[in-house]
């Protein structure tokens, strides 16, 4: 059931839906719930809610959901527990769920949990404000978790505090639908935003004091701007027609970058960073094949060649999946060697979990919990085993670091590396949004410490 009305369309107007009141967002899973809260915040703000620290001092809560795998739902549905104890001892308190499970579960949230007001789809957080107002006027059980097919992707970053670095989002949904992953049906088909959008709100940022931007999308190499524009256009304007100072991109699919991507990189290196997160997913082609992958073992590890020749210093990260259904000892060993063979100082891995309407989840063969577990627990070993020597070559070297903030207690700096190693260092405040020169004492594969030169 459909439920949303235009007799709230006054309520909007006045602007003043939350009359001071507190909100509080609970938020899970990847960058783009994170800026999907940053929007919900700055919505409620401008209808005169109050952002609170904590869910007890609100009287709208809502949980910003992930559903990529299950355990961050697990995570969401006790969450929902917690606040509904909340809301027996204050049942003016009002309750959302948006994100992931917002849309994948729709009706089905409240119809198990009928404490929650509200359901929202990933596509309908512009229309939050109306539901909340529609909420706050006593409408039950509103559901909106409509996509948006025909609408043009347009939206301006609302983040409250941007800070020194920041995401933008350039595109959202997905139609690669790798066979484990739910995200083409939580996050819907992709699109683009215009090249022009993204230029101009990446100079306001700057204008805020942004020093480096972070651009977001599901799979942001296949991103298509106005007149055929392509990602690696899309970079090289970023770098020259803005005065942002670094540029990082996330995430990028193995099979969309090609050697214009790498050599765009290469041209602006001064501006964009020699970091990629490229995901493999799997070591194996038999595998790959079932995860619908688009690119084989020996095509992976040949971007991974290409992109080492035409960057130089180029560092790499990547996610693997493992005890995918039919994935033997053997093609699990493919996925430890090709850690091996990529050189990668940090991994991302994890067990498969099986997705509603994913094909994957259909798949006879599925991997025992207990072999998934083992797994997992080997590749980390062997991925610790070899990343503690890999980063060894950094110490002693010299690197600029983007200086983000500072533990004003202690002295203590954080900061990124060009290479997106976290950097920690003794400093002063007015550091912050300089790049400096750090002078690195010991690696660890996960976090540098270093010495102001
Ligand atoms: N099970 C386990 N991991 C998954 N990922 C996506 N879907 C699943 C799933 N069903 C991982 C992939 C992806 C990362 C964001 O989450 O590795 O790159
Ligand atoms: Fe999911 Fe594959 Fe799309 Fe990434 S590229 S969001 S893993 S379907």
């Amino acid at each position: 059931m459909e439920n949303t009305s235009q007799n709230t369309e006054s309520l909007q107007q006045n602007n003043d839906i939350g009359q001071g009141r507190g909100v509080y967002i609970s938020t899970y899973g990847c960058q783009m719930n994170v800026n999907d809260t940053e929007r919900m915040y700055s919505l409620l703000e401008m209808q005169n809610f109050t952002p609170v620290e904590k869910p007890e001092d609100a009287s709208l809560i809502i949980i910003n959901s992930c559903s990529v795998r299950e355990k961050p739902v697990h995570k969401v549905y006790s969450e929902v527990g917690t606040f509904r104890k909340m809301k027996e001892k204050n049942p003016s308190l009002k309750i959302g769920v948006g994100g992931c499970v917002g849309q994948q579960e729709k009706e089905n949230l409240i119809k198990n949990q009928p404490m929650i007001d509200f359901v929202f789809g990933t596509d309908q957080i512009d229309n939050l404000p109306q539901l909340v107002a529609q909420s706050f006027e006593g409408e039950k059980r509103l559901i909106n978790a409509k996509f948006e097919h025909r609408a043009p992707y347009h939206i301006e970053t609302m983040v409250r505090n941007p800070g020194v670095a920041t995401f933008v989002n350039i595109t959202k949904g997905c139609d690669n639908f790798c066979t484990f992953c739910v995200v083409p049906y939580t996050r819907g088909r992709e699109k683009s935003r215009p090249l022009q959008h993204i230029l101009t709100d990446i100079r306001h940022l700057v204008k805020r004091g942004v020093k480096e931007v972070t651009l977001l999308g599901q799979n942001v190499n296949s991103y298509k701007g106005e007149e055929d524009i392509d990602f690696a256009d899309l970079l090289a304007k970023v770098a020259t027609e803005t005065d942002v100072e670094r540029i990082r991109f996330t995430t990028s699919h193995p099979k969309d970058f090609n050697q214009k991507l790498a050599d765009t990189m290469a041209a602006h290196q001064n501006k964009v960073m020699e970091y990629i997160h490229l995901p493999f997913q799997s070591g194996n082609t038999r595998i790959l094949e079932k995860m619908n992958r688009n690119y084989t073992r020996e095509q992976y590890l040949e971007k991974i060649a290409m992109l080492k020749k035409t960057i130089p210093n180029v560092v790499f990260s990547t996610d693997i999946i493992v005890g995918f259904p039919g994935e033997t000892e053997e093609e699990f060993q493919d996925t430890v060697t090709m850690v091996q063979e990529g050189g990668f100082e940090t991994i991302f891995a994890f067990k498969y979990s099986p997705r509603p309407f994913t094909k994957a989840a259909k798949f006879e063969e599925q991997v025992d919990e207990e072999v998934k577990t083992d797994r997992l627990n080997r590749l980390f070993d062997a991925h610790d085993k070899m990343a503690f020597d890999l980063v060894k070559r950094y110490e002693g070297q010299t690197m600029q670091v983007l200086v983000e903030n500072v533990d004003r207690e202690h002295g203590k700096i954080q900061g990124r590396s060009t290479g997106n190693k976290l950097v920690h260092f003794l400093g002063t405040p007015d550091l912050i949004g300089k790049t400096v020169n750090v002078k690195i004492t010991k690696a660890f594969p996960a976090v540098f410490r270093g010495e102001l030169i």
